[in-house]
C-alpha cells in the first residue's frame, strides 16, 4: 500500500504513469464518460484548514467515479484533539477506503499515514501541496504539449505549493527557478531532502524576479502569508514589496509565457488583476485539472486499472 504524501516519494515514471490516467480520465469525461470505477467505495477528508478546490474536487471526483465521500470538518477540532492520531487514523480505516488529510502540521498527516490501514493523501500541510503540483503539471502539459527543458518561475515564498512544485519540475525534467526575498526561499529540511533525491542537485534561487522571469515559459505564485501564518501578514507584505506578477514584470518573460496560479488569489498583492485575468493566465484551467489529477491518484492508489 502506497500514500499521497509527497512527490519525491514517486519516481518519474511512476508519476508519468499517474498523469497518462490523468489525461484519459479527462478525456473521457469531455466524451460524456463517467465510468463507475470507485462504485462502492468511500472517500473520507478530514479538513483543519478551509478548502474551496481540494474539498470540492475529491468529492466531485468520487461522485463522478461512481464512490462517495464524508468529509470531517477540523477547523476548530484539530486531529487528535479528542482521540490520538494513531486510534482516529486506525478507526476510519475501518470504514473508508482512501483518506485525504489537510492540516497544520506536516507531522499530523506523516503520523495518521503511519497508523492507517488505508491509502493516505496530502491534501496540503504547511510542508508541502502535491496534489496541487501533479493538477500543474497536467496543466502545463496541456498548454506548451511536452515539459522536458520547460523553465517554470515561481515568484514568492517558497512554502508549501513552490516546494511541491520545484520536485514535481525536477522529476519531470524542467528547470525550475524561485524569485523569492531572502529569508523567504526553501527552508534547510526541504534543501536536504531535494538533495537526498536529486544528489548534487538545488533549485535555482533569485532575488531578483526581473531576472528570474527571463527565460520562464511558466510564471508561477501564490500568497505571501499561506495558511496558519497570519500573525507575520504585515511583514510578509513589507518583504514581498516589488514581487507581485503584474503586467510589467510579465513583459520580461518571453511573450509566450503563461500564468499559474493554485489560488486562492489575493488580486492587487501577489498578482495584478490584470495578469490574473489576462490572455496568458491558465489560472481556472489549472484549478480544473485538480479534479482529473486527484482522480488519477485515487485509482493508482487503489490499485484500479483502466
Ligand atoms: N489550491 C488549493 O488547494 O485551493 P483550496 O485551498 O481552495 O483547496
Ligand atoms: N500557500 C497557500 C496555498 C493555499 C492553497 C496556503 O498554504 O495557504
Amino acid at each position: 500500500m502506497r500514500h499521497f504524501l509527497h512527490i519525491i516519494d514517486f519516481t518519474s515514471s511512476e508519476l508519468k504513469g499517474i498523469l497518462k490516467l490523468a489525461t484519459k480520465l479527462k478525456a473521457d469525461l469531455a466524451k460524456g464518460l463517467r465510468p463507475p470505477l470507485l462504485a462502492g467505495r468511500v472517500l473520507g477528508l478530514i479538513f483543519e484548514k478551509p478548502s474551496l478546490r481540494t474539498r470540492v474536487s475529491f468529492e466531485a471526483a468520487m461522485a463522478q467515479l461512481g464512490g462517495t465521500s464524508i468529509f470531517l470538518d477540523s477547523t476548530e477540532n484539530h486531529i487528535g484533539a479528542r482521540e490520538s492520531i494513531p486510534d482516529q487514523a486506525r478507526t476510519l480505516s475501518q470504514f473508508v477506503d482512501a483518506l485525504v488529510l489537510r492540516t497544520y502540521a506536516h507531522k499530523t498527516i506523516e503520523e495518521f499515514a503511519e497508523f492507517a490501514t488505508v491509502p493516505v493523501i496530502n491534501g496540503l500541510s504547511d510542508y508541502n501541496h502535491p496534489c496541487q503540483a501533479l493538477a500543474d503539471v497536467l496543466t502545463i502539459r496541456e498548454a506548451f504539449g511536452d515539459l522536458k527543458g520547460m523553465t517554470v518561475t515561481f515568484v514568492g515564498d517558497g512554502n508549501n505549493v513552490a516546494r511541491s512544485l520545484a520536485v514535481a519540475c525536477t522529476r519531470f525534467g524542467m528547470n525550475f527557478i524561485l524569485a523569492a526575498p531572502k529569508g523567504y526561499g526553501f527552508p534547510e529540511e526541504f534543501h536536504t531532502n531535494y538533495r537526498g533525491a536529486f544528489p548534487g542537485k538545488l533549485p535555482t534561487h533569485i532575488t531578483d524576479p526581473s531576472e528570474a522571469v527571463s527565460a520562464a515559459d511558466v510564471i508561477y505564485t501564490d500568497v505571501w502569508t499561506s495558511m496558519g501564518q497570519e500573525a507575520e501578514s504585515k511583514a510578509r507584505a513589507l518583504a514581498f514589496h516589488g514581487f507581485q506578477v503584474d503586467e510589467t514584470l510579465m513583459a520580461k518573460a518571453p511573450s509566450h509565457a503563461k500564468f499559474l496560479h493554485c489560488l486562492p488569489a489575493h488580486r492587487g498583492e501577489e498578482v495584478s488583476a490584470g495578469v490574473a485575468d489576462g490572455p496568458q493566465s491558465l489560472i481556472f484551467a489549472q484549478a480544473g485539472n485538480r479534479m482529473h489529477a486527484q482522480k488519477a491518484i485515487l485509482l493508482w492508489l487503489l490499485g484500479i486499472k483502466i
